[in-house]
């Protein structure tokens, strides 16, 4: 069955590689449901990585995600959540260079913070993250097709 994850292009990378990135998002067989580009409030920023809050690099990471405009994906394909974050890489660009020098952070992060991409960790963060950036859309969808 196919599943929907968010992916994130964040603002270090969308300036310079949002081109290269959609491209291979495509290449590698998701479809691209909604996206929408847009600088977080930091509020909303605050909001989307609450998971973070008591992590000592959390300001840091809100500063980042609000310094320019990020694109956000509802990407859909067979397995997308996890799909998605194999082709992300792991999170320390360094790392990625290491184990999987194909991915995305590996090719176009610049560090463990500036890491180029966000991915959705399992099918329930996926669903919240998608409601809390592109609002209700599964209940719409619904509806429309009574
Ligand atoms: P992401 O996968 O979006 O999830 C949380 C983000 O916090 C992560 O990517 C990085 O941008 C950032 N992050 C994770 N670990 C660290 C760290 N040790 N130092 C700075 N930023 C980090």
């Amino acid at each position: 069955p196919k599943q929907q994850t968010l992916a994130v292009i964040k603002p270090d990378a969308l300036e310079k590689h949002k081109e290269d990135i959609l491209k291979e998002i495509q290449d590698r067989g998701f479809s691209v449901t909604q996206l929408k580009e847009m600088v977080l409030p930091r509020e909303m920023a605050e909001e989307f990585y609450k998971e973070h809050s008591e992590q000592p690099f959390f300001s840091q990471l809100v500063e980042f995600m609000c310094r320019g405009p990020c694109l956000m994906l509802i990407l859909t394909k067979e397995n997308a959540v996890e799909e998605w974050r194999a082709m992300m890489g792991p999170t320390d660009p360094a790392h990625a260079k290491e184990t999987s020098p194909n991915s995305i952070r590996a090719r176009f992060a610049s560090d463990i913070l500036q890491n180029s991409v966000h991915g959705s960790s399992n099918e329930q963060h996926a669903m919240e993250k998608i409601q809390f950036i592109f609002g209700d859309i599964s209940s719409e969808a619904e509806l429309t097709s009574d």
